[in-house]
């Protein structure tokens, strides 16, 4: 049990409700919602899609499935209905909103910015899904996007989904060999990438990495290129296509949208794990949408002329559904922004709040902690005065950033939401929901409608009441992930064999007696490095595949910005003595095999790995020592040489 003191809730600053059709306004608002989805979840969620989602075929089956029979067949939600999640995204707001502001864009430099309606959104789509189509694109077919933070990244979405294709959009900064590992894995044919990224600054070559990630790979069959910044790019006739020249030669303003089973898939999407390569979830087309509309309004209370800003990035979860689908399928204004928070300054995030008229804003602890570090004056030389709900994603908030967060930033006016989710859970799963629940300062709080949390003690019990352990969910909610691509015996090891019955989500949680939620961090071998999730597993592959290093083994440590730093320990091959430049060396490898976010902080060389005497790395001892509490590394004596552990702690580098 922790030792942390509890602390009282702090009361909702904001309680207008002017213009909000959020149906959780009040703590009792939501009590009744969470009850209602847990005792009758077909009716909660058959109603919630049916507001929701433009549907060509309504559903009247809710959840099929359970997690005891996961193994055998997957859940399925809303089985008997067809749609298109575009129509939802866009067609439904034509009549209404066509004039809206869809997707407000704000580029590398400050002041850079597009704006693209409903309306114009909804043609540009029809005319890349006419492109996509004319380049021979079927129905199930996987598509990779591979871009940076521009309009056309949704689009590209969108228009895979309109033929119903299936998208994997692929983060920017990863490196050719990664991006080939994922076009592999789906079997992907067709690539939609641009010339060059921006961001603070530089110039990110997503088209030349394209190339290498594409080198003897025969099955890609056309890349579809958007000019952004115009430079010179090389080029393969047979198989590149420029993106306005396909766009001009389809002389159409709308596509019809291809009808959709609720469960075919939306899109792919990569991520680490405790062991071996990422794994593409798979998440599918009604469940998803339901789940990122509902989550999106309630949670941050959406009104019609809210200007959404998420600064995520897409080619992760949260820029899928809180920049793309979530806020288009609920009609809202949404930003993108190219750029980073530091970029030209620190001030960046309040100048686009200040200039845009941002209401609701949206990102991760490690950028506030690196904001909050460069002083206040980057913040308070800003109007700030339209923002009123300010939402964190990612990694635990430390209670000092979320206080600078809700007394600098939001000037202590504005509701915090710490939102809990995972790329598994398609969207936010623990919450504050901002016009409802009294806030702690790094709680996450209670749990969403249908999300039932269960925290597993040490011995494989539920605890009841207060205290801490592994974060399982109990039931199928909408949006989570139905399988992992071509691998459900994965999916089904990984998420459901640890605990039978019950959805594990890989992080710790407390409970306090009031019921708070306070999550922990990983306890699997997942680090959260600035909120990118990465495997240590993955780090220990490119590790060994440096000349020099025979072995590896990599955790976590606390860092200050970062939230987590990674550390490496690794045996050198035999007769190599020289360890200069061996983090410069690793550091190398890590950018080519995985991205330039992939980056080792300290390398310590050893004489051997602690093992047990099967041979099994005590990853344990290494995170304590890493941690700087080797006085913690409790019992040793399984260990095949515990020699090896005296060396490692006296070569410590924390
Ligand atoms: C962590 C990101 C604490 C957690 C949406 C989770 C958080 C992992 C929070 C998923 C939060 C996310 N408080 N930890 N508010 N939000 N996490 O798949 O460890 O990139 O398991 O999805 O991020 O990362 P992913």
């Amino acid at each position: 049990m922790s030792t942390i003191p509890e602390m009282p809730a702090r009361e909702v600053p904001d309680r207008v409700r002017q213009g909000s059709h959020s149906p959780i306004q009040s703590l009792d608002d939501w009590r009744r919602s969470w009850m209602a989805a847990r005792d009758n979840p077909d009716g909660f969620w058959l109603r919630e899609s049916q507001a929701r989602l433009a549907w060509q075929t309504p559903p009247t089956q809710g959840l099929r499935g359970d997690f005891h029979t996961i193994a055998d067949s997957q859940v399925s939600w809303f089985a008997d209905g067809t749609l298109n999640v575009t129509e939802s995204c866009l067609d439904q707001h034509l009549a209404t909103r066509g004039d809206k502001v869809a997707i407000l864009w704000e580029g590398d430099e400050p002041g850079v910015t597009r704006a693209l309606t409903y309306r114009e959104l909804y043609v540009e789509v029809c005319r890349t899904a006419a492109a996509l189509r004319s380049l021979g694109v079927q129905k199930g077919e996987r598509v990779i996007i591979y871009m940076g933070m521009v309009p056309e990244a949704a689009i590209a979405m969108l228009a895979c989904a309109r033929i119903g294709a299936v998208h994997s959009v692929v983060f920017g900064g990863f490196s050719a060999e990664a991006l080939r590992d994922r076009i592999r894995d789906c079997a992907a044919e067709v690539i939609i990438t641009q010339d060059e990224g921006l961001r603070g600054g530089r110039v990110i070559p997503l088209k030349a990495t394209c190339d290498d990630a594409c080198v003897g790979e025969r099955h890609v069959r056309k890349v579809l290129v958007y000019q952004h910044t115009s430079a010179p790019v090389d080029w393969l006739p047979e198989r590149d296509v420029w993106w306005h020249e396909a766009l001009a030669d389809v002389a159409v303003s709308e596509l019809p949208a291809v009808p959709c089973v609720a469960e075919d898939p939306l899109f792919v999407l990569y991520t680490s794990g405790s062991t071996g390569r990422p794994k593409g979830l798979v998440h599918t087309c009604a469940g998803y949408l339901t789940w990122a509309s509902y989550t999106h309004e309630v949670v941050f209370d959406l009104r019609e002329d809210d200007v959404y800003a998420c600064m995520a990035d897409v080619g992760w979860i949260t820029g899928h559904t809180y920049i793309v689908y979530g806020p288009l399928c609920n009609g809202a204004t949404t930003l993108m922004f190219e750029s980073t928070p530091l970029y030209p300054d620190a001030g960046r995030y309040w100048d686009i709040v200040a200039r845009h008229g941002v209401t609701v804003f949206y990102t991760a602890p490690t950028a506030i902690r690196a904001l909050a570090a460069q002083g206040d004056g980057f913040v308070t030389d800003y109007d700030r005065s339209s923002l009123r709900v300010l939402g964190t994603v990612g990694e635990p908030i430390n209670p000092e950033a979320w206080e600078w967060y809700y007394d600098v930033v939001g000037e202590g006016r504005c509701n915090i939401v710490d939102t809990w989710w995972q790329t598994e859970t398609g969207g936010i799963a623990i919450t504050p929901i901002a016009p409802a629940t009294p806030t702690k300062p790094g709680s996450a709080t209670f749990a969403m409608p249908a999300i039932v949390p269960v925290i597993v003690n040490d011995e494989a019990q539920p605890v009841v009441g207060p205290g801490e352990g592994r974060l399982c969910l109990a039931q199928p909610w909408p949006g989570m992930a139905r399988t992992v691509w071509g691998d459900h015996e994965r999916y089904v090891s990984t998420y459901f064999s640890t605990f039978p019955g019950f959805y594990f989500t890989g992080d710790g949680c407390r409970r306090d007696a009031e019921g708070y939620h306070f999550i922990t961090g990983r306890v699997d071998d997942v680090l959260n490095v600035s909120g990118h999730r990465m495997g240590t597993a993955e780090f220990e592959a490119v590790l060994i595949s440096v000349e020099a290093i025979a072995e590896a083994g990599v955790v976590g440590f606390p860092h200050p910005i970062k939230g987590q730093g990674v550390y490496a320990y690794v045996v050198l091959q035999p007769g190599v003595h020289d360890e200069t430049r061996l983090l410069a060396a690793a550091n190398a490898a890590c950018r080519n095999q995985i991205g330039a976010h992939a980056r080792i902080d300290v390398v310590q060389v050893v004489p051997g790995l602690p093992k047990t005497r099967s041979g099994k790395v005590m990853r344990r001892i290494l995170r304590k020592i890493a941690e700087g509490a080797p006085e913690q590394l409790g019992d040793l004596s399984t260990l095949a040489d515990p020699g090896v552990v005296v060396a490692i702690i006296a070569g410590s580098r924390r």
